[in-house]
Protein backbone atom coordinates (compact mmCIF):
# COMPACT_ATOMS: atom_id res chain seq x y z
CA UNK A 1 0.00 0.00 0.00
CA UNK A 2 1.43 3.36 -0.69
CA UNK A 3 1.89 6.25 1.36
CA UNK A 4 -0.91 8.04 0.17
CA UNK A 5 -3.31 5.25 0.22
CA UNK A 6 -2.43 4.58 3.86
CA UNK A 7 -3.19 8.16 4.56
CA UNK A 8 -6.74 8.39 2.63
CA UNK A 9 -7.20 4.92 4.80
CA UNK A 10 -6.46 6.98 7.70
CA UNK A 11 -8.88 10.39 6.79
CA UNK A 12 -11.24 8.06 6.37
CA UNK A 13 -10.87 5.93 9.38
CA UNK A 14 -10.78 8.96 11.75
CA UNK A 15 -14.39 9.87 10.26
CA UNK A 16 -15.90 6.78 10.56
CA UNK A 17 -14.78 6.96 14.51
CA UNK A 18 -16.15 10.61 15.08
CA UNK A 19 -19.95 9.26 13.26
CA UNK A 20 -19.29 5.90 15.83
CA UNK A 21 -18.96 8.34 18.53
CA UNK A 22 -21.85 10.33 17.62
CA UNK A 23 -23.63 7.35 17.18
CA UNK A 24 -23.21 6.06 20.22
CA UNK A 25 -24.75 8.76 21.57
CA UNK A 26 -27.88 7.76 21.64
CA UNK A 27 -29.95 4.26 22.07
CA UNK A 28 -31.61 4.84 18.47
CA UNK A 29 -28.28 5.25 16.83
CA UNK A 30 -25.94 3.23 18.97
CA UNK A 31 -26.30 0.07 16.36
CA UNK A 32 -25.00 2.38 13.70
CA UNK A 33 -22.67 3.88 15.58
CA UNK A 34 -21.26 0.41 16.18
CA UNK A 35 -20.77 -0.60 12.96
CA UNK A 36 -19.30 2.68 11.75
CA UNK A 37 -16.82 1.94 14.71
CA UNK A 38 -15.88 -1.83 13.51
CA UNK A 39 -15.55 -0.46 9.88
CA UNK A 40 -13.39 2.36 10.83
CA UNK A 41 -11.15 -0.41 13.08
CA UNK A 42 -10.58 -2.72 10.23
CA UNK A 43 -9.97 0.00 7.57
CA UNK A 44 -6.83 1.61 10.45
CA UNK A 45 -5.79 -1.78 10.88
CA UNK A 46 -5.45 -3.04 7.17
CA UNK A 47 -4.25 0.72 6.43
CA UNK A 48 -1.44 -0.06 9.56
CA UNK A 49 -0.24 -3.90 8.64
CA UNK A 50 -0.13 -3.14 4.78
CA UNK A 51 0.86 0.53 5.16
CA UNK A 52 4.60 1.39 4.29
CA UNK A 53 6.24 1.46 7.70
CA UNK A 54 5.52 -2.54 8.02
CA UNK A 55 8.32 -5.19 6.09
CA UNK A 56 6.63 -7.88 4.72
CA UNK A 57 8.48 -9.98 7.26
CA UNK A 58 6.78 -7.98 9.85
CA UNK A 59 3.48 -8.49 8.39
CA UNK A 60 3.31 -12.11 9.75
CA UNK A 61 3.87 -11.23 13.28
CA UNK A 62 1.58 -8.97 13.41
CA UNK A 63 -1.33 -11.54 12.00
CA UNK A 64 0.20 -13.22 13.96
CA UNK A 65 -0.30 -11.57 17.32
CA UNK A 66 -3.62 -10.39 16.24
CA UNK A 67 -4.79 -14.14 15.53
CA UNK A 68 -4.04 -14.90 18.99
CA UNK A 69 -5.37 -11.46 20.65
CA UNK A 70 -8.34 -11.74 18.54
CA UNK A 71 -8.86 -15.11 19.65
CA UNK A 72 -8.44 -14.33 23.60
CA UNK A 73 -10.76 -11.09 22.54
CA UNK A 74 -13.72 -13.24 20.68
CA UNK A 75 -13.32 -15.69 23.67
CA UNK A 76 -13.90 -13.52 26.20
CA UNK A 77 -16.78 -11.34 24.71
CA UNK A 78 -18.50 -14.53 24.45
CA UNK A 79 -18.10 -15.95 28.27
CA UNK A 80 -19.00 -12.97 29.76
CA UNK A 81 -22.00 -12.16 31.04
CA UNK A 82 -23.81 -8.85 31.05
CA UNK A 83 -23.52 -7.84 34.07
CA UNK A 84 -19.76 -8.80 34.21
CA UNK A 85 -18.84 -6.46 31.15
CA UNK A 86 -17.86 -3.19 33.64
CA UNK A 87 -14.94 -6.01 34.90
CA UNK A 88 -14.31 -6.43 31.50
CA UNK A 89 -14.02 -2.89 30.29
CA UNK A 90 -11.69 -2.50 33.24
CA UNK A 91 -9.63 -5.36 32.74
CA UNK A 92 -9.27 -3.84 28.62
CA UNK A 93 -8.24 -0.29 29.97
CA UNK A 94 -5.04 -2.07 31.74
CA UNK A 95 -4.20 -3.73 28.41
CA UNK A 96 -4.09 -0.23 26.90
CA UNK A 97 -1.63 0.80 29.86
CA UNK A 98 0.08 -1.89 29.91
CA UNK A 99 0.77 -1.58 26.08
CA UNK A 100 1.69 2.00 26.63
CA UNK A 101 4.64 0.94 29.13
CA UNK A 102 6.12 -1.63 26.80
CA UNK A 103 6.32 0.01 23.58
CA UNK A 104 8.14 3.26 25.71
CA UNK A 105 10.40 1.16 26.99
CA UNK A 106 10.82 -0.62 23.61
CA UNK A 107 11.20 2.42 21.81
CA UNK A 108 13.85 3.79 24.80
CA UNK A 109 15.36 0.90 23.22
CA UNK A 110 15.50 0.98 19.79
CA UNK A 111 19.02 1.97 18.90
CA UNK A 112 17.64 1.84 15.12
CA UNK A 113 15.75 5.60 15.43
CA UNK A 114 17.65 8.52 13.77
CA UNK A 115 17.44 11.58 15.03
CA UNK A 116 18.19 14.83 13.14
CA UNK A 117 19.27 17.04 16.20
CA UNK A 118 19.22 16.90 19.78
CA UNK A 119 15.86 18.68 20.29
CA UNK A 120 14.01 15.76 18.04
CA UNK A 121 15.68 13.77 20.64
CA UNK A 122 14.51 15.26 23.40
CA UNK A 123 11.11 15.40 21.91
CA UNK A 124 11.12 11.79 21.80
CA UNK A 125 12.01 11.07 25.33
CA UNK A 126 9.41 13.53 26.69
CA UNK A 127 6.60 11.49 24.91
CA UNK A 128 8.29 8.11 25.96
CA UNK A 129 8.76 9.56 29.76
CA UNK A 130 4.78 10.88 29.73
CA UNK A 131 3.69 7.60 27.82
CA UNK A 132 4.78 5.34 30.34
CA UNK A 133 3.69 7.36 33.38
CA UNK A 134 -0.04 7.74 32.03
CA UNK A 135 0.32 3.47 31.00
CA UNK A 136 1.64 2.55 33.99
CA UNK A 137 -1.06 4.76 35.80
CA UNK A 138 -3.85 3.55 33.62
CA UNK A 139 -2.53 -0.18 33.90
CA UNK A 140 -2.62 -0.45 37.61
CA UNK A 141 -5.76 2.18 38.55
CA UNK A 142 -7.82 -0.60 35.62
CA UNK A 143 -6.72 -3.56 38.01
CA UNK A 144 -7.96 -2.61 41.07
CA UNK A 145 -10.87 -0.81 39.58
CA UNK A 146 -11.46 -4.69 38.21
CA UNK A 147 -10.54 -5.81 41.27
CA UNK A 148 -13.15 -3.71 43.40
CA UNK A 149 -15.88 -4.07 40.47
CA UNK A 150 -15.52 -8.39 40.65
CA UNK A 151 -15.43 -8.46 44.07
CA UNK A 152 -12.08 -9.37 44.73
CA UNK A 153 -10.83 -5.91 46.80
CA UNK A 154 -13.40 -4.80 49.12
CA UNK A 155 -15.56 -2.35 48.06
CA UNK A 156 -14.19 0.37 51.21
CA UNK A 157 -12.11 3.28 50.42
CA UNK A 158 -8.26 3.32 51.63
CA UNK A 159 -7.89 6.39 52.87
CA UNK A 160 -4.53 6.63 53.70
CA UNK A 161 -3.03 9.56 55.93
CA UNK A 162 -1.21 12.59 54.39
CA UNK A 163 -3.17 10.41 51.33
CA UNK A 164 -3.08 14.03 49.06
CA UNK A 165 0.24 14.81 50.60
CA UNK A 166 1.53 11.48 49.41
CA UNK A 167 0.11 12.28 45.71
CA UNK A 168 2.45 15.46 45.84
CA UNK A 169 5.37 14.05 47.06
CA UNK A 170 5.16 11.47 44.30
CA UNK A 171 4.48 14.05 41.43
CA UNK A 172 7.63 15.93 42.55
CA UNK A 173 9.37 12.70 42.74
CA UNK A 174 8.11 11.40 38.92
CA UNK A 175 9.29 15.59 37.88
CA UNK A 176 12.74 15.23 39.52
CA UNK A 177 13.74 11.77 37.69
CA UNK A 178 12.30 13.35 34.85
CA UNK A 179 14.82 15.86 34.82
CA UNK A 180 17.11 12.83 35.40
CA UNK A 181 16.15 10.74 32.72
CA UNK A 182 16.44 13.44 29.93
CA UNK A 183 20.29 14.32 31.44
CA UNK A 184 21.38 10.78 31.30
CA UNK A 185 24.34 10.60 29.35
CA UNK A 186 23.13 7.11 27.44
CA UNK A 187 20.25 4.77 27.37
CA UNK A 188 21.57 2.51 30.69
CA UNK A 189 21.60 5.45 32.61
CA UNK A 190 18.51 6.23 31.53
CA UNK A 191 17.09 3.29 32.64
CA UNK A 192 16.92 3.68 36.05
CA UNK A 193 14.97 6.86 36.49
CA UNK A 194 12.33 5.62 33.95
CA UNK A 195 12.32 2.28 35.99
CA UNK A 196 11.78 3.96 39.18
CA UNK A 197 8.81 6.70 37.67
CA UNK A 198 7.28 3.56 36.35
CA UNK A 199 7.23 1.75 39.82
CA UNK A 200 6.07 5.46 41.60
CA UNK A 201 2.89 5.61 38.57
CA UNK A 202 1.85 2.10 39.26
CA UNK A 203 1.60 3.33 43.06
CA UNK A 204 -0.22 5.99 42.42
CA UNK A 205 -2.77 4.37 40.33
CA UNK A 206 -3.36 1.88 42.64
CA UNK A 207 -3.55 4.07 45.24
CA UNK A 208 -6.08 6.57 43.31
CA UNK A 209 -9.01 3.38 42.53
CA UNK A 210 -8.03 2.12 45.78
CA UNK A 211 -9.26 5.44 47.41
CA UNK A 212 -12.51 5.57 45.88
CA UNK A 213 -15.62 4.84 47.80
CA UNK A 214 -18.21 1.55 46.22
CA UNK A 215 -20.79 3.89 44.75
CA UNK A 216 -18.34 6.43 43.09
CA UNK A 217 -16.89 3.32 41.06
CA UNK A 218 -18.30 4.54 37.94
CA UNK A 219 -16.60 7.73 37.82
CA UNK A 220 -13.74 6.34 38.22
CA UNK A 221 -14.31 3.75 35.62
CA UNK A 222 -15.41 6.15 32.92
CA UNK A 223 -12.11 8.56 34.03
CA UNK A 224 -9.97 5.52 33.33
CA UNK A 225 -11.76 5.03 30.35
CA UNK A 226 -9.99 8.29 29.57
CA UNK A 227 -6.93 7.71 30.82
CA UNK A 228 -6.80 4.57 28.61
CA UNK A 229 -7.36 7.19 25.69
CA UNK A 230 -4.75 8.95 26.64
CA UNK A 231 -2.48 6.72 27.09
CA UNK A 232 -3.00 5.53 23.63
CA UNK A 233 -2.24 8.78 22.11
CA UNK A 234 0.81 8.84 23.81
CA UNK A 235 1.64 5.68 22.06
CA UNK A 236 0.93 7.23 18.76
CA UNK A 237 3.48 10.22 19.92
CA UNK A 238 5.89 7.10 20.43
CA UNK A 239 5.67 5.27 17.51
CA UNK A 240 4.97 8.40 15.34
CA UNK A 241 1.17 7.00 14.06
CA UNK A 242 -1.12 10.19 13.60
CA UNK A 243 -4.33 7.95 13.76
CA UNK A 244 -3.62 6.34 17.00
CA UNK A 245 -2.72 10.16 18.20
CA UNK A 246 -6.19 10.87 16.94
CA UNK A 247 -8.28 7.75 18.32
CA UNK A 248 -6.42 8.33 21.44
CA UNK A 249 -7.55 11.85 21.70
CA UNK A 250 -11.04 10.86 20.86
CA UNK A 251 -11.12 7.99 23.35
CA UNK A 252 -9.39 10.33 26.06
CA UNK A 253 -11.90 13.08 25.26
CA UNK A 254 -15.13 11.37 25.09
CA UNK A 255 -14.39 9.62 28.71
CA UNK A 256 -12.99 12.74 30.13
CA UNK A 257 -16.94 14.36 29.22
CA UNK A 258 -18.70 10.92 30.17
CA UNK A 259 -17.03 11.77 33.79
CA UNK A 260 -17.24 14.99 33.90
CA UNK A 261 -21.14 14.35 33.25
CA UNK A 262 -21.11 11.84 35.78
CA UNK A 263 -19.62 13.97 38.42
CA UNK A 264 -22.17 16.04 37.61
CA UNK A 265 -25.19 13.61 38.23
CA UNK A 266 -23.44 11.91 40.91
CA UNK A 267 -22.90 15.25 42.75
CA UNK A 268 -19.35 14.76 43.12
CA UNK A 269 -16.09 17.35 42.16
CA UNK A 270 -14.10 16.13 38.99
CA UNK A 271 -10.70 17.38 40.62
CA UNK A 272 -11.05 15.21 43.72
CA UNK A 273 -11.87 12.52 41.40
CA UNK A 274 -8.50 13.04 39.49
CA UNK A 275 -7.40 13.46 42.94
CA UNK A 276 -8.41 10.19 44.29
CA UNK A 277 -9.83 9.90 47.53
CA UNK A 278 -13.51 10.65 47.56
CA UNK A 279 -17.03 8.93 48.52
CA UNK A 280 -15.72 8.15 51.57
CA UNK A 281 -17.66 9.24 54.51
CA UNK A 282 -18.97 7.41 57.14
CA UNK A 283 -17.48 3.43 56.59
CA UNK A 284 -19.80 1.02 54.33
CA UNK A 285 -21.75 -1.07 56.27
CA UNK A 286 -20.79 -4.60 54.44
CA UNK A 287 -18.74 -5.35 52.01
CA UNK A 288 -20.73 -4.54 48.56
CA UNK A 289 -23.75 -6.31 47.58
CA UNK A 290 -23.09 -8.91 49.35
CA UNK A 291 -24.20 -8.83 53.24
CA UNK A 292 -27.36 -8.05 55.05
CA UNK A 293 -27.65 -4.39 56.47
CA UNK A 294 -28.69 -4.02 59.99
CA UNK A 295 -32.90 -4.49 59.71
CA UNK A 296 -33.68 -0.58 60.61
CA UNK A 297 -37.62 -1.47 61.49
CA UNK A 298 -40.25 -3.48 60.12
CA UNK A 299 -40.78 -3.90 56.69
CA UNK A 300 -44.09 -4.68 54.65
CA UNK A 301 -43.63 -7.93 52.36
CA UNK A 302 -46.58 -8.19 49.52
CA UNK A 303 -47.27 -10.69 47.01
CA UNK A 304 -47.40 -11.24 43.30
CA UNK A 305 -51.30 -11.06 43.50
CA UNK A 306 -51.57 -7.95 45.33
CA UNK A 307 -48.89 -6.22 43.12
CA UNK A 308 -50.65 -7.06 40.06
CA UNK A 309 -54.07 -5.57 41.69
CA UNK A 310 -52.47 -2.44 43.14
CA UNK A 311 -50.93 -2.24 39.38
CA UNK A 312 -54.69 -2.98 37.77
CA UNK A 313 -55.76 -0.01 39.85
CA UNK A 314 -53.40 2.44 39.31
CA UNK A 315 -53.51 5.28 36.87
CA UNK A 316 -49.85 6.26 36.03
CA UNK A 317 -47.33 3.85 37.13
CA UNK A 318 -43.14 4.09 37.03
CA UNK A 319 -40.84 1.63 37.03
CA UNK A 320 -37.14 1.88 38.02
CA UNK A 321 -35.03 -0.68 37.36
CA UNK A 322 -32.22 -1.18 39.26
CA UNK A 323 -28.70 -4.04 38.66
CA UNK A 324 -30.96 -6.53 40.01
CA UNK A 325 -33.02 -6.79 37.05
CA UNK A 326 -29.79 -7.42 34.96
CA UNK A 327 -28.68 -10.54 37.09
CA UNK A 328 -32.72 -11.72 36.65
CA UNK A 329 -32.39 -11.21 33.19
CA UNK A 330 -35.90 -9.67 33.58
CA UNK A 331 -36.29 -7.11 30.96
CA UNK A 332 -38.15 -9.28 28.63
CA UNK A 333 -41.31 -9.87 31.30
CA UNK A 334 -40.87 -6.04 32.71
CA UNK A 335 -41.62 -5.71 29.13
CA UNK A 336 -44.52 -7.86 28.61
CA UNK A 337 -45.64 -6.57 31.63
CA UNK A 338 -45.62 -2.83 30.26
CA UNK A 339 -47.61 -3.61 27.11
CA UNK A 340 -50.31 -5.17 29.12
CA UNK A 341 -50.36 -2.31 31.65
CA UNK A 342 -50.73 0.03 28.68
CA UNK A 343 -52.93 -1.56 26.79
CA UNK A 344 -55.02 -1.52 30.00
CA UNK A 345 -54.78 2.14 29.93
CA UNK A 346 -52.39 2.77 32.37
CA UNK A 347 -49.67 5.11 32.17
CA UNK A 348 -46.45 3.42 32.41
CA UNK A 349 -43.08 5.19 32.37
CA UNK A 350 -39.47 4.35 33.23
CA UNK A 351 -36.94 5.89 35.30
CA UNK A 352 -33.29 5.77 34.72
CA UNK A 353 -30.46 6.40 36.93
CA UNK A 354 -27.34 7.65 35.62
CA UNK A 355 -25.53 5.02 37.46
CA UNK A 356 -27.92 2.23 37.82
CA UNK A 357 -27.14 -0.94 36.88
CA UNK A 358 -22.77 -1.75 36.37
CA UNK A 359 -21.98 0.65 33.57
CA UNK A 360 -23.10 4.08 31.86
CA UNK A 361 -26.66 3.20 30.01
CA UNK A 362 -26.61 -0.48 31.69
CA UNK A 363 -30.63 -0.05 31.85
CA UNK A 364 -31.09 1.54 28.74
CA UNK A 365 -29.40 -1.49 27.10
CA UNK A 366 -31.27 -3.86 28.29
CA UNK A 367 -34.57 -2.28 28.08
CA UNK A 368 -33.82 -1.50 24.18
CA UNK A 369 -32.94 -5.13 23.85
CA UNK A 370 -36.16 -6.14 25.38
CA UNK A 371 -37.92 -3.13 22.58
CA UNK A 372 -39.20 -1.32 25.64
CA UNK A 373 -40.62 2.22 23.73
CA UNK A 374 -37.61 4.87 24.04
CA UNK A 375 -40.11 7.35 24.56
CA UNK A 376 -41.41 6.01 27.99
CA UNK A 377 -37.81 5.99 29.17
CA UNK A 378 -37.00 9.01 30.84
CA UNK A 379 -34.04 10.07 32.79
CA UNK A 380 -34.08 10.61 36.45
CA UNK A 381 -33.63 14.58 36.09
CA UNK A 382 -36.66 14.13 33.31
CA UNK A 383 -39.26 12.47 36.11
CA UNK A 384 -38.11 13.04 39.62
CA UNK A 385 -40.26 15.94 39.99
CA UNK A 386 -43.48 13.53 38.65
CA UNK A 387 -43.15 11.11 41.28
CA UNK A 388 -45.03 12.76 44.17
CA UNK A 389 -48.11 12.76 41.32
CA UNK A 390 -47.20 8.96 40.62
CA UNK A 391 -49.62 5.81 41.95
CA UNK A 392 -47.44 3.31 41.75
CA UNK A 393 -43.54 3.04 41.76
CA UNK A 394 -41.84 -0.61 40.80
CA UNK A 395 -38.23 -0.87 41.90
CA UNK A 396 -36.98 -3.93 40.40
CA UNK A 397 -33.49 -4.90 41.92
CA UNK A 398 -32.11 -1.52 42.54
CA UNK A 399 -31.28 -0.41 45.87
CA UNK A 400 -28.85 2.30 46.08
CA UNK A 401 -30.55 4.53 43.59
CA UNK A 402 -33.59 4.84 45.60
CA UNK A 403 -31.65 5.16 49.15
CA UNK A 404 -32.97 8.28 50.87
CA UNK A 405 -30.13 8.66 53.22
CA UNK A 406 -28.39 9.87 50.14
CA UNK A 407 -30.24 12.96 51.28
CA UNK A 408 -31.48 12.72 54.77
CA UNK A 409 -28.09 11.21 56.15
CA UNK A 410 -24.71 13.28 55.83
CA UNK A 411 -22.55 11.04 57.30
CA UNK A 412 -23.73 8.04 54.84
CA UNK A 413 -21.16 7.30 52.20
CA UNK A 414 -23.54 8.10 49.45
CA UNK A 415 -24.97 11.35 51.01
CA UNK A 416 -25.27 14.27 48.10
CA UNK A 417 -25.75 11.63 45.44
CA UNK A 418 -28.97 12.55 43.79
CA UNK A 419 -31.31 9.90 43.56
CA UNK A 420 -34.93 8.61 42.50
CA UNK A 421 -37.18 10.17 44.85
CA UNK A 422 -39.40 7.26 44.99
CA UNK A 423 -40.44 7.55 48.35
CA UNK A 424 -42.84 10.20 47.43
CA UNK A 425 -45.33 8.24 45.44
CA UNK A 426 -48.17 7.06 46.18
CA UNK A 427 -46.90 3.35 47.40
CA UNK A 428 -43.88 1.81 46.20
CA UNK A 429 -42.91 -1.49 45.25
CA UNK A 430 -39.57 -3.13 45.88
CA UNK A 431 -38.69 -6.31 44.30
CA UNK A 432 -35.80 -7.99 45.54
CA UNK A 433 -34.50 -11.24 47.21
CA UNK A 434 -33.45 -10.41 50.58
CA UNK A 435 -32.58 -7.41 52.92
CA UNK A 436 -29.06 -7.09 51.49
CA UNK A 437 -27.67 -3.77 50.92
CA UNK A 438 -26.40 -2.70 47.65
CA UNK A 439 -23.13 -2.12 45.89
CA UNK A 440 -22.56 0.72 48.21
CA UNK A 441 -23.33 -1.36 51.40
CA UNK A 442 -25.41 0.87 52.89
CA UNK A 443 -28.62 0.26 54.59
CA UNK A 444 -32.02 1.72 53.15
CA UNK A 445 -33.96 3.24 54.82
CA UNK A 446 -37.07 3.74 51.84
CA UNK A 447 -37.53 -0.18 52.84
CA UNK A 448 -39.48 0.85 56.37
CA UNK A 449 -41.19 3.74 55.29
CA UNK A 450 -45.13 2.95 55.74
CA UNK A 451 -45.99 3.08 51.63
CA UNK A 452 -43.55 1.03 50.88
CA UNK A 453 -43.87 -2.57 50.47
CA UNK A 454 -41.31 -5.70 49.42
CA UNK A 455 -41.97 -8.35 47.09
CA UNK A 456 -39.54 -10.46 48.07
CA UNK A 457 -37.60 -13.21 45.41
CA UNK A 458 -36.12 -12.96 42.32
CA UNK A 459 -36.95 -10.35 40.22
CA UNK A 460 -37.85 -12.23 36.73
CA UNK A 461 -39.74 -15.40 38.68
CA UNK A 462 -42.22 -12.77 40.92
CA UNK A 463 -42.58 -10.98 37.39
CA UNK A 464 -44.14 -13.80 36.04
CA UNK A 465 -45.88 -14.46 38.88
CA UNK A 466 -47.48 -10.90 38.44
CA UNK A 467 -47.91 -11.19 34.89
CA UNK A 468 -50.04 -14.26 35.31
CA UNK A 469 -51.79 -12.39 37.88
CA UNK A 470 -52.62 -9.64 35.60
CA UNK A 471 -53.76 -11.82 32.80
CA UNK A 472 -55.96 -13.72 35.05
P1 LIG B 1 -27.46 -1.91 43.74
O1 LIG B 1 -27.45 -0.78 44.69
O2 LIG B 1 -26.22 -2.68 43.56
O3 LIG B 1 -28.65 -2.87 44.21
C1 LIG B 1 -29.04 -3.94 43.43
C2 LIG B 1 -30.01 -4.78 44.25
O4 LIG B 1 -30.49 -5.77 43.36
C3 LIG B 1 -29.36 -5.50 45.40
O5 LIG B 1 -29.69 -4.88 46.64
C4 LIG B 1 -29.90 -6.93 45.32
O6 LIG B 1 -30.61 -7.25 46.50
C5 LIG B 1 -30.86 -6.88 44.14
N1 LIG B 1 -30.76 -8.08 43.29
C6 LIG B 1 -29.66 -8.73 42.87
N2 LIG B 1 -29.99 -9.78 42.15
C7 LIG B 1 -31.34 -9.83 42.10
C8 LIG B 1 -32.29 -10.70 41.52
N3 LIG B 1 -31.91 -11.77 40.79
N4 LIG B 1 -33.59 -10.42 41.66
C9 LIG B 1 -34.00 -9.35 42.39
N5 LIG B 1 -33.15 -8.50 42.97
C10 LIG B 1 -31.84 -8.73 42.83
O7 LIG B 1 -27.90 -1.45 42.28
P2 LIG B 1 -28.46 -0.06 41.75
O8 LIG B 1 -29.58 0.42 42.63
O9 LIG B 1 -28.71 -0.29 40.30
O10 LIG B 1 -27.27 0.95 41.94
C11 LIG B 1 -26.08 0.81 41.21
C12 LIG B 1 -24.90 0.82 42.16
O11 LIG B 1 -23.74 0.33 41.48
C13 LIG B 1 -24.56 2.22 42.61
O12 LIG B 1 -24.03 2.19 43.91
C14 LIG B 1 -23.48 2.62 41.62
O13 LIG B 1 -22.65 3.66 42.06
C15 LIG B 1 -22.73 1.32 41.47
N6 LIG B 1 -21.96 1.21 40.21
C16 LIG B 1 -22.51 1.64 39.07
C17 LIG B 1 -21.77 1.60 37.91
C18 LIG B 1 -22.38 2.21 36.67
S1 LIG B 1 -21.45 2.96 35.65
N7 LIG B 1 -23.68 2.14 36.48
C19 LIG B 1 -20.49 1.02 37.89
C20 LIG B 1 -19.97 0.52 39.09
C21 LIG B 1 -20.73 0.62 40.26
P3 LIG B 1 -30.83 -8.79 46.91
O14 LIG B 1 -29.48 -9.40 46.99
O15 LIG B 1 -31.55 -8.70 48.21
O16 LIG B 1 -31.67 -9.42 45.86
Amino acid sequence: MTSSLASVSYIGATILFILSLGGLANPETARRGNAFGMIGMTLAVLATVFGPRVTSAGVGWIVGALVVGGGIGLFAAKKVQMTQMPELVALMHSLVGLAACLVGFASYVDTSTVFGTEAERAIHEVEIYVGILIGAVTFSGSLVAFGKLSGKIGGKPLLLPARHLLNLAGLLLVIWFGRQFLHAPDIQAGLTPLLIMTVIALLFGAHLVMAIGGADMPVVVSMLNSYSGWAAAATGFMLGNDLLIVIGALVGSSGAILSYIMCRAMNRNFLSVIAGGFGGGAPAAKASGTGAAEPAGEVTAIGATETAELLRDAKSVVIVPGYGMAVAQAQHVVFEITRLLRDQGVAVRFGIHPVAGRMPGHMNVLLAEAKVPYDIVLEMDEINEDLPRTDVIMVIGANDIVNPAAQDDPTSPIAGMPVLEVWKARTSIVMKRSMASGYAGVDNPLFYKDNNRMLFGDARKMLEEVLTALRA
